[in-house]
């Protein structure tokens, strides 16, 4: 049994180094040396060449390095096969972290006192306490609870945002529309951790920064495609929205010259929230493989129906 990996931007070596003590047995190609494409019965991949799956005529899994799924589901030709998404620890510890330094960012005033410490001015701005400091999670999958969870500990008052109902200990939970409009209402910060999906494309827009409460934050870690850039702009210029921290980009890399780069109310990072470490994501492939050998059920799959 063989595996193929290809992605332009994962280290294609310490992959191989990770899988080959989990899985001495497995031979690990990397496109575009695939050999005989007959040989290849796992593929794990982050946005392969459109139809470069359905050359694999043995395929039986498709492994997927990203938690997100959608750049494979928009491929006409992806081959009927399991698709098994990215879930590790050390992606969702990753994810977790940068939720609570972007919060943080916000709430300690940090961006103030890196201005006051240019000018060389001592004063103490005062800070809301956590408790009071409202966050609205849209997406309550492994990343979004993991993000409620951590900035609960930090005693922040969480509420979040789910397709179907989602109980979670000290977090007010709401789905469905109305919970939306009801979660946006009382979200001091709004982090968007949704997956990108027909229904959930372009959700951060005008009509729900109306609906959040003067000087909120958006801070988006999920997908560019979340969000309307103009309306962003527009709800910053008016000073409805005191800022945003965006991770995820309509066009990535942030093309130069981008609005974005240059607004001093909105903070970039280069799509590194969550981050795929090999060697804290190897565990899953290899159980993913396990699984699949042995003919027990995989874990991770994407409904393709939900998109998700
Ligand atoms: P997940 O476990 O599949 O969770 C998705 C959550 O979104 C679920 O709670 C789901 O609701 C909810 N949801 C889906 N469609 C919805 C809708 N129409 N209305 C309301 N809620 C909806 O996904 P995840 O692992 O947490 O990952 C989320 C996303 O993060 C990924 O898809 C990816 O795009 C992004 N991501 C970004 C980075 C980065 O570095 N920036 C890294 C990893 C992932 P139910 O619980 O009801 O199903
Ligand atoms: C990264 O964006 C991922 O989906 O894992």
């Amino acid at each position: 049994m063989t595996l193929l990996f290809c992605s332009a931007h994962d280290d294609a070596g310490a992959w191989k180094a990770e899988l080959k003590p989990r899985l001495p047995d497995l031979e690990v190609r990397v496109w575009p040396d695939v050999g005989d494409p007959a040989d290849i019965t796992y593929a794990l991949v982050w946005k392969p060449p459109a139809g470069m799956l359905a050359g694999l005529p043995n395929l039986k899994v498709v492994l997927s390095l990203g938690a997100g799924v959608e750049p494979l589901l928009l491929d006409p030709t992806l081959p009927d096969v399991p698709l098994v998404r990215m879930v590790s620890p050390g992606l969702t510890d990753d994810m977790a972290g940068w939720v609570v330094m972007q919060v943080l960012r916000w709430q300690r005033k940090l961006d103030a006192f890196a201005e006051q410490q240019r000018a060389g001015v001592w004063k103490q701005l005062v800070h809301r306490p956590a408790a009071e400091v409202r966050v609205g999670i849209l997406g309550l999958g492994v990343l979004g609870e993991a993000a409620a969870r951590a900035l609960k500990q930090l005693a922040f008052d969480v509420a979040g945002w789910s397709r179907t109902a989602k109980p979670l200990d000290g977090v007010e939970t709401v789905h469905g529309e109305d919970g939306l409009v009801a979660l946006a209402a009382r979200s001091d910060l709004l982090v968007c951790l949704l997956p990108l999906t027909d229904a959930t494309r372009g959700i951060l827009d005008r009509k729900l920064f109306a609906t959040l409460p003067p000087g909120a934050v958006v801070i988006n870690a999920a997908r560019g495609g979340h969000l309307v850039e103009a309306d962003l702009l527009a709800a910053l210029d008016s000073g409805h929205l005191a800022g945003a921290s965006l991770d995820v980009f309509a066009e990535e890399p942030l093309p130069p010259g981008h609005p974005f780069w240059s607004h001093p109310k909105i903070h970039v990072t280069p799509h590194v929230a969550g981050i795929t470490h090999p060697s804290q994501t190897a565990d899953h492939v290899a159980e993913s493989i396990r699984r699949h050998r042995a003919g027990r059920p995989l874990t991770n799959v994407v409904d393709r129906t939900r998109g998700y």
